[in-house]
């Protein structure tokens, strides 16, 4: 047999990816949380860890990058509808969002942490009784809520519809913590010492951040998690971890 010319495979892929736009990855992200996926304020510039993964995703399938700026709450709608190809946007791998989506291996492990205002006196989980505990609308940090509050710890549970509405009310007074995902806490931590405290609480499990793809799109899905696994066994993934997360 004859072998294919190597510019007519490749276009021949790009095709069996069906893809939004052809020759692009559509990235759907909310991009408000840092340093997961935020504007840089100078340039304009999306950036973070997720957007340098996607970067690099999307280079090593031979395509352009397009980040779609989504709102959280009709992220996965999104994707359904096919306005993207997949969601970047530290979303949690869970069971319910499993029957609507595929997600790929896991690529990042965090979990909820309390994000409480300096002074607050709260320690754990049942300090939060009587108080006003803010989220961001359907996330995890939302369902860990719900959970606690199912457990018997009845305080005021205030959602937003992005993660800096419910820092800054913190910030404000408005509400006296969050359950929000920890690396996110940290860094709002690490910038504002004088506002925020990070309270740790076993209770909350492990969560894994995935790649959300559509279902009818098996072909990207094994695209994507084969060059997620050579970016971990050639060290580009730890290289990317280490530029936002230190060692
Ligand atoms: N990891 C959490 C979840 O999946 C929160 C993610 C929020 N991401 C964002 N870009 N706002 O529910």
């Amino acid at each position: 047999a004859t072998p294919t010319p190597a510019p007519e495979k490749a276009a021949k892929q790009k095709v069996e990816l069906n893809l939004v736009n052809p020759g692009k990855l559509a990235v759907g992200s909310d991009v408000a949380y840092p340093p997961f996926e935020y504007t840089n304020q100078t340039t304009g510039k999306y950036e973070g860890f997720d957007m340098d993964l996607a970067k690099e995703i999307a280079k090593r399938l031979g395509l352009e990058l397009e980040v779609v700026n989504t709102a959280w709450d009709g992220i996965i709608p999104g994707l359904l509808a096919h306005k993207y190809d997949v969601i970047m946007s530290a979303m949690t791998i869970t069971e319910e969002r499993a029957k609507q989506v595929s997600f790929s291996d896991p690529y990042f492990e965090a979990k909820q942490v309390i994000l409480a205002k300096k002074g607050s006196g709260i320690r754990g989980v049942s300090d939060l009784a009587g108080k006003k505990v803010g989220v961001q609308l359907g996330t995890t940090g939302d369902f860990a809520a719900q959970k606690l509050i199912e457990n018997g710890i009845k305080f005021e549970l205030i959602k937003f519809e992005d993660t800096p509405s419910a820092l800054m009310a913190i910030e404000k007074g408005d509400i006296d913590a969050a359950i929000i995902d920890n690396f996110v806490a940290y860094l709002a931590q690490k910038n504002n010492p004088d506002v925020f405290e990070i309270i740790e609480d076993k209770t909350f499990e492990p969560e894994y951040y995935g790649i959300a793809v559509n279902k009818d799109n098996p072909a990207l899905l094994e695209a994507i998690n084969k060059v997620l696994k050579e970016m971990k066994e050639d060290g580009t993934y730890d290289k990317i971890y280490r530029k936002w997360f230190g060692e």
